[in-house]
């Protein structure tokens, strides 16, 4: 294995995986396994951040989560895969480095102010010190195993960049080169819109499910908008105003161009280009729906791939934070 570092990165459960998730960090995860080692956790503590009134739903959307993980082909043997909270040490961690954080710098991650104000009126008041102390908790997360790379979207590099001044305040005050500064590893993240356009979102109703079955798929790309202005099929369309074009371009990356031509020449029907799209994006999610299909069948095997992962995820987190504690003179 080539080994360029290590990697720690996790996902929130929350809810049904869509294939924007899938194509905006897992599909890199995938890759990335074969390049570094690997830490990917399942962060139940950080949903708990937002969602911690009703967590009738918390455990099923474990189990979910690591299903399509390991559906999308995440190898559990080549990496650490397991749950947050079944390594105790990631709050006490959270703990510790939340002595020396200043409030100050939560307070001015560009995100927190506007998750708060987002969700003004709804049923979520994140008015809490757990949701102020998220980025704390995510520094943990990656400081716990000191790694070395993280890879993460864009909406997270506020988060990250924390990390790295906690990782550097820490190193100064105790004296002692204990964690590394974690670089981002950004991939060229392809992003998928919704079948209506907007960003593919659980909350607008417009995504198309992860591993979704040829049916599913096939009803979600029949709704899919297309160029309003284009009524007969001999119309020429504007594929840059269709949301299946944009899908072709992904999907079907050869055939794009010669399809996008068709569509302004007028000499391609809207349902004869969705048929053939859904039909590219089945050879792809096809695999990955059968072995949904069988791994939702074994939720012993799955819960045993877990506790597999948090044994050894322990390991690592009860050396490294006894080398912490030594540092902070804990004992
Ligand atoms: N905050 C991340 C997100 O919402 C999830 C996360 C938690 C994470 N801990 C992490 C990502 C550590 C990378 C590293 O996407």
């Amino acid at each position: 294995m080539m080994n360029k570092g290590r990697i720690f990165s996790g996902m929130q459960p929350s809810g049904r995986f869509h294939l924007g998730n899938y194509m905006g960090a897992l599909e890199n995860w995938v890759r990335l396994q074969h390049e570094y080692e690997c830490f990917f956790s399942i962060v139940d503590l950080h949903a708990l951040t937002s969602s911690y009134a009703d967590t009738s739903k918390l455990q099923e959307n474990v189990m979910e989560m690591a299903i399509d993980w390991l559906s999308a082909g995440l190898d559990p043997e080549k990496n650490v895969i397991f749950v947050q909270s079944h390594v105790k040490e990631h709050a006490e961690l959270a703990l510790l480095l939340g002595m020396s954080t200043p409030l100050g710098w939560l307070e001015r991650v560009p995100t927190y102010k506007d998750k708060i104000r987002d969700l003004e009126g709804t049923n979520k008041d994140l008015h809490t010190y757990g949701f102020l102390g998220y980025p704390v908790l995510m520094a943990a997360d990656i400081m716990l195993y000191k790694a070395t790379c993280v890879p993460v979207g864009e909406d997270q590099s506020a988060h990250l960049e924390l990390t790295r001044e906690i990782v550097r305040r820490f190193n100064y005050m105790y004296k002692k080169e204990v964690f590394p500064e974690p670089q981002a590893v950004y991939s060229k993240a392809k992003v998928l819109p919704g079948i209506d356009g907007r960003k593919m979102s659980k909350s607008y109703g417009n995504t198309i499910p992860f591993g979704a079955s040829p049916e599913e798929l096939w009803q979600q790309v029949r709704m899919m908008t297309t160029d309003p202005k284009r009524i007969k099929k001999t119309d020429p369309g504007d594929p840059n105003v269709c949301i299946v074009y944009q899908f072709h371009k992904v999907f079907n990356t050869e055939e794009a161009n010669n399809i996008a031509a068709q569509c302004c020449a007028g000499s391609i029907g809207c349902v004869q280009c969705k048929k053939m799209l859904a039909e590219k994006m089945n050879n792809m999610l096809a695999d990955i729906h059968i072995k949904r299909e069988e791994l939702s069948k074994k939720p012993g095997y799955i819960k045993e791939v877990l506790e597999y992962g948090a044994q050894r995820a322990r390991v690592e987190a009860e050396n490294n934070m006894a080398e912490i504690k030594a540092a902070m003179n804990i004992w």
